[in-house]
């Protein structure tokens, strides 16, 4: 199974299924649901990580890297989980958070315990003037340096004070984390997301970096290409499945970091496509997604990597990012069309399309209206800012139902009964009300559901090589909510139209004769075309196959 050809299936397993009714998701849960996955038709489950932890930032303050985390199951479990997969032909990708560990590591215990061995394995600086050695914030809204006292030294944290940043400098290191790799291949895992990658490598002078956002000053270091080469040749995986999150990070580099000559990574998760409704750049500010820069993004991305022979993860959601038909699509009249239209713009694109658990039947943002429903240590820290910063508490509700990671982090709507099927116990974050109608029994039942839908996109891609191996061309359409590719291979054409408006838009389009392979309205588009124009309707999609 090549990875060109697969479908990635991301689960967060606190969210995902509870089988023993603590309000958890688990991983008994995740193996009860595997033939609804296999009936999806993904090749790939890349699975949040389910290690022991203090769960400040939810399991990615991982304590143990080869251990099972008592709220998730055993490693018995785990074990389980992954045969039952492969005897069905879905293989796991483990979730591997190698920028940091959690501060209940042993290795951070022996640190702060000022064993220098292991205070090496960390970024310990002396402090400037009774300050932090920088002026640097982390991910999360706080400082980004750390004092220990019995100490009188600062360590690094790029993310949550919790999440103390390791030092890849350091051989040993390096080692362990390969073992940690080695010890899950062991297991029979067949595939790895790398948590932050690009930021593994630290710039080489460090204490002369000027004031800001530490990523900022770490994303694609200078040492990142070697690091990656050599964790991925000494561990022997890369023939398998891996994906880099890369945060901020450059086409160029992300070209390095997938083309199959440079021996790193079959493929990387970047952000910039959604970042279009940042104001100036900041998550916090509320604008409306721009469509230009949205058009502008894919259309460079996606020729150059082609070009250039890189390949990208291609995806709209995730667990950190709010539900893309809240986002870029409707909640109201075009629910389910504005759905289907997202899921048909990723799935023809030239890449590795993610599904994120939910986004297959269509699950929205979770519209909470009060500080206390929420969890997630980033939004919780940006309330807090965005009252200093002068927001009123409706305000700052506002922009946290619209930007905070929980709207992704809700439980996964399985039926239309008490607690939406995923738990007998109290869900420990709040369903949203809509899994009455939007949730997965329901859209079975139904041959035009949103379910359905994306079971034919993922079907698409292994009937026609062309979605996984044609070429691809942005087309002009003279309509910026109209946007349009062509992938090609050999003599064939696949075209793919979407219109990302909530009207009626008239695109200037001249399609070749063919035949409608997927859209989500009437398949009357030729009958249509007038004029050298055609005219479709609010949150139209279609491929044409000539
Ligand atoms: C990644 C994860 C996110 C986590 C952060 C720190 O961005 O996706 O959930 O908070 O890394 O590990």
């Amino acid at each position: 199974m090549d990875f060109q050809n697969s479908v990635v299936y991301q689960i967060y397993v606190k969210s995902f299924c509870d089988s023993n009714g603590d309000g958890v998701g688990d991983l008994n849960g995740i193996r009860a649901k595997l033939p609804y996955l296999k009936s999806m038709g993904v090749d790939y489950i890349w699975v949040t990580p389910f290690f022991p932890s203090p769960m400040f930032d939810n399991g990615y303050d991982v304590a143990d890297y080869c251990a099972v985390n008592p709220l998730f199951g055993t490693m018995r479990d785990c074990e389980d989980m992954i045969e039952e997969a492969g005897r069905l032909g879905i293989g796991f990708m483990f979730d591997m958070v190698f920028n940091h560990t959690s501060w209940d590591h042993v290795w951070f215990r022996k640190a702060l315990a000022g064993d220098p061995e292991y205070m090496d394995y960390y970024i310990f600086r002396d402090g400037v003037n009774g300050g932090p050695p920088l002026d640097w914030t982390a991910s999360f809204g706080t400082p980004a340096w750390e004092y220990v006292p019995d100490l009188d030294k600062w360590y690094l944290h790029l993310f949550d004070k919790s999440q103390p940043d390791l030092n890849w400098e350091n051989p040993k290191v390096r080692e362990e984390l390969k073992n940690v790799i080695r010890f899950w291949l062991g297991k029979g895992v067949k595939g790895f997301r790398f948590d932050v990658l690009n930021l593994i490598s630290k710039p080489e002078h460090l204490e002369e970096c000027g004031p800001g956002s530490g990523s900022s000053y770490c994303k694609d270091g200078p040492r990142i290409h070697e690091f990656i080469r050599e964790m991925v040749t000494d561990t022997g995986i890369e023939d398998l499945v891996t994906v880099g999150e890369m945060a901020s990070t450059t086409l160029e580099n992300c070209i390095r970091y997938s083309n199959p000559e440079s021996h790193e990574l079959a493929m990387c998760f970047n952000f910039h496509h959604l970042k279009v409704d940042y104001k100036n750049g900041d998550k916090w500010a509320l604008m409306d997604p721009d469509l230009v820069r949205l058009h502008q993004i894919f259309r460079e991305w996606q020729e150059e990597m082609s070009r250039q022979g890189g390949w990208n993860a291609v995806f709209w959601c995730n667990h950190d990012q709010p539900r893309v038909v809240s986002r870029f699509g409707d909640e109201g009249t075009y629910w389910k069309r504005s759905a289907k239209m997202l899921g048909t713009f990723i799935h023809f694109l030239r890449g590795t399309p993610y599904v994120y658990q939910g986004e297959e039947i269509g699950m929205t943002n979770a519209h909470y209206t009060d500080i206390e429903q929420y969890n997630d240590v980033e939004c919780i820290n940006y309330y807090q800012i965005l009252r200093e910063r002068g927001s009123s508490e409706q305000e700052a509700l506002e922009v946290l139902a619209r930007r905070s990671r929980d709207n992704s982090r809700t439980p996964m709507q399985w039926n239309p009964r008490h607690n939406a099927g995923f738990t007998n116990g109290t869900p420990w974050l709040e369903i949203p009300d809509n899994y009455r109608f939007i949730n997965v029994e329901t859209e079975e039942r139904d041959p035009d559901s949103v379910l359905n839908y994306y079971r034919t996109l993922i079907r698409l891609r292994k009937q026609y090589p062309i979605i996984a191996n044609g070429g691809i061309r942005f087309l002009e359409t003279g309509n910026v909510r109209v946007f349009a590719y062509e992938r090609t291979l050999g003599e064939q054409r696949l075209t793919v139209v979407c219109n990302f408006g909530g009207q009626e838009e008239r695109a200037a389009l001249t399609l070749n004769a063919g035949t409608v392979l997927l859209c989500n309205d009437k398949a009357d588009q030729m009958e249509r075309l007038q004029n050298g124009g055609l005219t479709l309707r609010p949150y139209e999609a279609f491929a044409v196959l000539s």
